[in-house]
């Protein structure tokens, strides 16, 4: 049997009826204080009727973990109570919906946070300054603020988290070799850098339990020489497998880099090279925009899922377009 974008997956326990998914794509239309207003509210529920899964826009863990003056936090009963509005409001169309946890590290919003922290004392650029180096204290302290969203997101009414380690958050920089020269258990070799990321997983599992769904999002190219690639991923990620219900293949943002080119499918190499070492479902996107060359790669079985951006900040209907009624 062919598989195509309209065919349900499971995700761990949850099951999507089809494999279009609504990407994270922030509103910047957060108040100070990092609470969802009406106009998220009304946002996810005009696009949230067709896809089979939508994820929210990067949900900051702290106050001072904040990617941008204008985001959304989860670090308060307030965030709670706003964002439940915005999970009913998706259930309403029997859309799951997944909420992506983020810590900037050192690309905070210098705006609102007013200490950076990162693995190491190396600056992204002079716009976010030199953060401070964390401390192991000061790791543990993230760490529980990752366990305390996690409590919140299932009080939100989230059906799942993404773990935002894309884009070169707090995350990524300690998984990257390029931002992370620690000499302690957190720095070194793959192993170290990636146990930051296992701490997290650990706690939030130990939180939400074992059939709550659970997600990363990763770069899986630093497109830079020494950087990150999605072998390495590959490896960093096969022993927390047991703890993953699927990997989100994004690529990027560590370090103020563009990719030379960017075309249809673009980042679909690097998923296809996770799929090939892991046995969950592997997400895709950028630039993935037609029902023709979504259903190819999921029957080609380079990825299992097709996420999509930027069409539905213009068209609120995309997903209605691409899937087979
Ligand atoms: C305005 C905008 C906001 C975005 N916000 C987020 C975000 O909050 N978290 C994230 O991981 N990616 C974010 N992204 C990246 C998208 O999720 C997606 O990976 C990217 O747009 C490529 O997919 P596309 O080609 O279908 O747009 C954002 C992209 C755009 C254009």
């Amino acid at each position: 049997m062919t598989l195509t974008l309209n065919d349900p997956i499971f995700l761990g326990s949850l099951k999507l009826r089809n494999r279009l998914i609504m990407a994270p794509l922030q509103q910047y239309k957060g108040t100070p204080e990092a609470l969802p207003t009406g106009h998220h509210i009304k946002h996810y529920k005009r696009r949230a009727g067709h896809v089979g899964l939508v994820i929210l826009e990067s949900t900051a863990i702290s106050s001072s973990g904040r990617l941008w003056k204008n985001d959304i936090g989860i670090f308060t009963e307030p965030h709670v109570e706003q964002l439940r509005k915005i999970t009913e409001a998706i259930h309403e169309h029997h859309t799951p919906v997944f909420i992506q946890l983020s810590h900037g590290g050192r690309k905070s919003s210098p705006e609102v946070t007013h200490s950076l922290v990162a693995p190491s004392a190396i600056a992204f650029d002079e716009h976010y300054g030199t953060p401070e180096s964390l401390s192991l204290a000061g790791i543990k302290n993230i760490i529980e603020e990752y366990r305390l969203a996690a409590r919140r997101s299932i009080e939100a009414g989230f059906d799942g988290i993404e773990v935002h380690a894309a884009h070169g958050f707090l995350i990524h920089q300690f998984s990257s070799p390029l931002s992370n020269l620690r000499t302690d258990c957190y720095g070194g070799d793959s192993e170290n850098r990636s146990r930051f990321l296992k701490e997290v997983l650990t706690t939030i599992r130990s939180e939400v339990g074992h059939d709550y769904p659970v997600m990363i999002r990763i770069s899986a190219t630093d497109y830079c020489q020494g950087g990150l690639t999605a072998e390495e991923w590959a490896k960093m990620l096969k022993p927390l497998e047991s703890m993953l219900d699927a990997i989100h293949v994004s690529t990027g943002g560590l370090l103020p880099i563009k990719p030379s080119e960017v075309y249809a499918a673009y980042q679909l190499p690097y998923a296809a090279v996770i799929k090939q070492h892991l046995n969950i479902p592997i997400i895709a996107v950028g630039k993935i925009h037609t029902r023709s060359l979504a259903n190819r790669i999921i029957e080609d079985q380079l990825a299992d899922c097709i996420a999509i951006g930027s069409p539905f900040l213009e068209n609120p209907d995309f997903a209605e377009g691409l899937l087979v009624n």
